[in-house]
């Protein structure tokens, strides 16, 4: 990897911008400017449309699934063989701890793997239909396709889109988010020397409503794999559903972890602090939501906040615990929240200001809310910040309800000892992902993505996959 990458991506070729201009990334712990990058609008994105339609006539979808496979492989190596780089791009352009940004990219080069291997694996099935017919079904690649990205796991999220999709024999073009464009334009250095083809793999930085929505309504991209907040869901799912493509949505949630009296607290409240206050809070899969129950309320409270008093905050390159606000936007967004809650007589239990000894950057402190239901915006809403809020409950059947009353329907998470309860929870609660006595299980192989307003389909392992393939069936008379 030579220098810091800054242009657009097209065809294999580095280019600037039609209209020739830039935008600013900013490093979120100093609010210091890091790097121009040019700025793709729908003259931009055209050309990559264009440029990614041609590969799908060139050899990419016709190359033997297992030469696919090995040019992902080469490109997981790549990546690994490279990861400081990529993390020290994402912790400057982002603010993230860096040892969590160097998880993260092993992350990415797990999740190539995981696909690569999958690529000469994507089988058809043969349909029996009586004597006198043959019928077999064939998998392929969709097409086109479009990823936009969110700032807060720039190529984790991005990898496990375009890298199922590259199996698949798709090719892409991935904008990544306005405020963490520099991982992905290294990935995309990574990825002409891995060898993909021309026009394969296309990366278009530039702002939403420029760049993005010229991906989700170009005529020749048939599929978008989005990922961010509800409302810009909805105008993705409806600017695709104009020209038809086929769309996976991942929007958020609030999730709520549920703490029984027979749990393990240590574990519960030690799962609780990471899943709250990791990345700063922003992550879809948070434990944003506490439903602790009242007799251990108490026992709860006292490990969690001896846990989370002992977090350290700083820069990214400072690595402690935890890092700034990923952006202004989000650091405003944050506050609003945390300026609301206190206005509306919630319990703040401690946090809830920037910490004292610093005067730039976008820091604020672990916060623990308490509310005694889902009244209040905070209780309900995502935060996407170091914001946890707990309700303690009594009954199980009403924090159920209260549960399935949220917009969200993300993660879940269950800590009892008692599995014959948590199993009847697990049918009873409505969302994507149950958790039980652990938090963030997963990985590579394992289906995530949301029920209600947290998003349509699923991403990673098989179910990943098939988002980017086609289905052919082929009738044969005999
Ligand atoms: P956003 O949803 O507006 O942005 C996400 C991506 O969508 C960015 O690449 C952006 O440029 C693009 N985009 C924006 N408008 C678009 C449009 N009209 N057409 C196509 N693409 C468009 O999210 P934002 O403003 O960065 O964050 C707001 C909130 O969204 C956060 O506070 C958080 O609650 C949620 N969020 C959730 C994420 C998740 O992991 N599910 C990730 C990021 C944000
Ligand atoms: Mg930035």
């Amino acid at each position: 990897m030579k220098n810091l990458r800054t242009q657009l991506f097209i065809d294999n070729q580095w280019v600037d911008s039609v209209a020739g201009d830039c935008f600013e990334t900013v490093d979120p712990s100093n609010e210091t400017v890091i790097a121009k990058v040019s700025r793709a609008r729908s003259e931009d994105v055209d050309l990559a449309a264009k440029a990614a339609s041609r590969a799908m006539q060139g050899p990419w979808p016709r190359l033997p699934p297992v030469e696919r496979g090995t040019i992902l492989f080469k490109l997981a190596d790549l990546i690994d063989g490279n990861s400081r780089n990529l993390a020290k791009l994402e912790t400057i352009d982002v603010g993230k701890p860096l040892s969590d940004s160097l998880g993260d990219i092993a992350g990415v080069s797990d999740t190539i793997r995981y696909n690569a291997g999958a690529a000469d694996k994507l089988e058809g099935a043969t349909i029996p239909i009586g004597p006198d017919h043959f019928d077999f079904s064939v998998m392929e690649p969709i097409g086109v396709t479009g990823h936009i990205m969110p700032w807060n796991y720039p190529l984790g999220m991005a990898a496990r889109s375009v890298a199922p999709a590259l199996a698949a024999g798709c090719s892409v073009i991935l904008k990544p988010a306005e405020q963490s464009p520099l991982s992905t334009l290294a990935f995309a250095e990574l990825c002409e020397e891995a060898g993909f083809p021309s026009g394969v793999v296309n990366v278009v930085p530039g702002f939403g409503n420029e760049a993005g929505a010229a991906l989700t309504s170009h005529p020749l991209v048939r599929g978008i794999s989005f990922t961010g907040s509800v409302a810009t869901g909805r105008a993705v799912y409806q600017s695709a559903a104009v020209g038809l493509k086929k769309v996976v949505l991942e929007l958020g949630g609030k999730n709520p972890m549920i703490v029984f009296p027979d749990a393990d607290l240590d574990q519960a409240a030690s799962d609780a602090v990471v899943g709250a206050y990791a990345n700063s809070g922003q992550v879809c899969s948070a434990s944003s939501l506490l439903f602790v129950h009242e007799d251990i309320r108490e026992d709860f409270l006292v490990r969690f906040t001896d846990m989370s008093k002992k977090l350290t905050i700083g820069g990214g390159m400072d690595d402690r615990d935890l890092g700034p606000l990923a952006s202004s936007e989000q650091y405003d967004r944050v506050r609003s929240f945390l300026d609301g809650a206190s206005d509306q007589g919630v319990r703040v239990l401690f946090g809830g200001d920037r910490p004292s000894h610093m005067d730039r950057g976008y820091f604020i402190e672990p916060t623990l809310i308490e509310c005694s239901d889902l009244g209040q915006p905070i209780a309900r809403q995502e935060v996407f910040g170091p914001v946890a809020v707990v309700i303690a409950f009594a009954e199980q059947e009403t924090v159920v309800e209260m549960i399935n009353d949220l917009d969200y329907g993300l993660v879940a998470g269950i800590y009892t000892r008692d599995i014959s309860r948590a199993l009847r929870l697990v049918s009873e609660i409505d969302a994507g992902t149950i958790w039980i006595n652990g938090w963030y299980i997963g990985g590579a192989q394992v289906p995530t993505g949301g029920n209600k307003a947290s998003g349509i389909g699923r991403e990673r392992g098989l179910p990943g996959i098939a988002n980017y393939l086609e289905l052919k069936n082929v009738g044969i008379r005999i």
